[in-house]
């Protein structure tokens, strides 16, 4: 289908997909351009983002009221960077470079709002980077992963620190802050690829691939002398392995679940949970939106951390709107690594 100045295209889902997505659950339309109204942006998007949380979107039932699944029918979202081409609200002007959440449209009519998490945000762009690190180390990957560690975790000097997922766009940055602030870090991932990069590059302490055998073993051996905080962004055999080696009064930060994510036998719940009990150990899930707060002092510490050399992010890029479906199983399966984006 070619695009043309008049229109834009966008892609909705269609069928709700069992396990991973197929190609057929989705359809790609095409839209007219339209124009703003009164108080109204129109942005052209760059870049997309690839999150978990957009399989979890396309199942019918998923937050229960906090969180909507996608309609079907309809366009699917999420977080998006791009460019202000006609602004009907003074806190815009074109040429603003806006995160936003049109991801899954070539083009977005919205609101300008009162900077709410769902809102339109002008960015600046700072020399050597691109836009699209604001949806990865400098976006919501990087705000989840300093939220959760500080805010969620708490997590204190001289404490040891296990991250699952560490290959993947989170996981890497809360190991690499782990580490920066000077914390003994645990790492897993699904690749020996992954494993290397969280030792050689992230410099983690430990690091093992999940899928080398039992993860309560692995985790056993990587931690002899167990761990204080478990920044959980896999669920299911990670979490029971982690709730095992927790230190009593330890913490769970309850990120992620990608383990039952799109999983055909349904989420798998930690069968000792009673060592939680035992131990005095205090799990804590959180959604990144409500701590939108936290990004003045993120952003500071980010791109001092990357200025020194400290904090970087591996990527997996994909061409066009069209790839976004193979570009979000991708991620689910493993096989990208550290954020994933598609390039609009
Ligand atoms: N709470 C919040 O507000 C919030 C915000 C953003 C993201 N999240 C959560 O944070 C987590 C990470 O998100 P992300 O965007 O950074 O994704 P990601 O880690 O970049 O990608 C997902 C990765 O998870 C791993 N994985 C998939 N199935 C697995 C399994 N069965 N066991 C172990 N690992 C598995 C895969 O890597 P391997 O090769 O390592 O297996 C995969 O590449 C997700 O759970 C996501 O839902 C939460």
């Amino acid at each position: 289908m070619e695009l043309n100045n008049d229109t834009y295209r966008m892609i909705r889902l269609v069928r709700r997909p069992h396990g991973l997505p197929e190609r057929a659950d989705f359809a790609v339309t095409e839209e007219p351009v339209p124009e703003p109204g009164p108080g109204q942006v129109l942005i052209r998007n760059t870049w997309m983002s690839i999150d978990p949380l957009m399989r979890v979107r396309m199942d019918e039932r998923t937050g229960v009221g906090h969180v909507p699944p996608f309609r079907l029918g309809q366009p699917l979202d999420g977080s998006a960077v791009g460019r202000v081409v006609a602004s009907r609200s003074a806190r815009f002007a074109p040429g603003d470079v806006v995160l936003n959440h049109g991801a899954w449209q070539e083009m977005l009519l919205c609101d300008a709002g009162e900077g709410g998490w769902f809102d339109p945000m002008r960015v600046e762009v700072p020399d050597g980077l691109d836009e699209r690190h604001y949806l990865g180390v400098l976006g919501v990957s990087g705000l989840t992963a300093y939220v959760g560690l500080r805010h969620i975790g708490a997590v204190a000097p001289g404490e040891t620190v296990y991250v699952s997922a560490a290959g993947g766009a989170v996981g890497g940055v809360a190991a690499q802050l782990a580490v920066a602030w000077g914390h003994q870090v645990v790492a897993s991932a699904g690749s020996a690829d992954k494993v290397r990069r969280a030792l050689e590059e992230y410099g983690v302490h430990a690091a093992f691939n999940h899928r080398d055998g039992e993860v309560s073993a692995l985790l056993a051996a990587a931690a002899p002398g167990g761990i204080d905080v478990y920044y959980d962004n896999v669920g299911g055999d990670h979490l029971e392995a982690a709730l095992d080696c927790l230190r009593p009064g330890g913490r769970v930060v309850l990120c992620g679940q990608v383990s039952s994510v799109g999983s055909a036998t349904g989420p798998r719940g930690p069968r000792n949970l009673m060592q939680a009990i035992f131990k005095g150990v205090r799990l804590e899930g959180f959604m990144v939106r409500h701590h939108a707060r936290h990004w003045p002092a993120y952003l500071q510490e980010a791109r001092d951390l990357m200025a020194r050399g400290r904090l970087t992010l591996e990527e997996t890029t994909y061409d066009g709107l069209d790839a976004a479906p193979d570009a979000i199983v991708a991620m689910l399966s493993g096989r990208t690594a550290g954020k994933v984006t598609v390039r609009l």
